[in-house]
């Protein structure tokens, strides 16, 4: 069966502060990459307070809102969209449960790390989250749309 690429699904996936500092970049890229998901944006940047409050708009009314906010924009994040089959819901089960003591060994946050507050990474929670995240964080020119060599074998 073909797979094209203009119908294919995306999601917006964020390495935190936490993970950037500690040289987690290409450990959490090299799985998504391996797992035959496709890069199609991707770029480092410090977000303000202000737009990790509307990144984080959905929970402003739980106690750690301010805390999260202040730790999204204490540095760079790599901000990234990847795109194939299901991968909104798969890219969530590559990241691991929200608690890191609550992630599967073999699972991002699982293997990665320790606290809630510093998960190192994010992924968008449903299809309607990831296109709201994905068009706060990038504008449609930096979208890249190719063909890559492994889409033949993975599809
Ligand atoms: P949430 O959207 O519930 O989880 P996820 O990142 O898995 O989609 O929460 C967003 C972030 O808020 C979460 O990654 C870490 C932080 N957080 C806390 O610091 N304390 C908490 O009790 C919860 C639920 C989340």
């Amino acid at each position: 069966q073909e797979a094209h690429a203009a119908e294919m699904e995306r999601t917006f996936i964020a390495i935190k502060p936490d993970g950037v500092q500690r040289g987690l970049i290409s450990e959490i890229v090299s799985r998504f990459e391996r797992k035959g998901y496709k890069l199609v944006a991707i770029k480092l940047i410090v977000p303000s307070k202000e737009f990790a409050q509307k990144h984080y708009h959905d929970l402003k009314d739980r106690p750690f809102f301010n805390g999260l906010c202040d730790f999204l924009s204490s540095g760079p994040v790599l901000a990234m969209v990847w795109e194939g089959e299901g991968v909104i819901k798969y890219g969530r089960k590559l990241i691991g449960a929200t608690d890191p003591q609550k992630s599967e060994p073999g699972t991002i946050r699982g293997d990665l790390a320790v606290v809630v507050g510093r998960n190192i990474i994010h992924g968008s929670d449903g299809l309607e989250t990831a296109k709201d995240e994905i068009a706060l964080w990038f504008e449609p020119k930096e979208l890249v749309s190719y063909t890559s060599n492994v889409e033949k074998w993975v599809y």
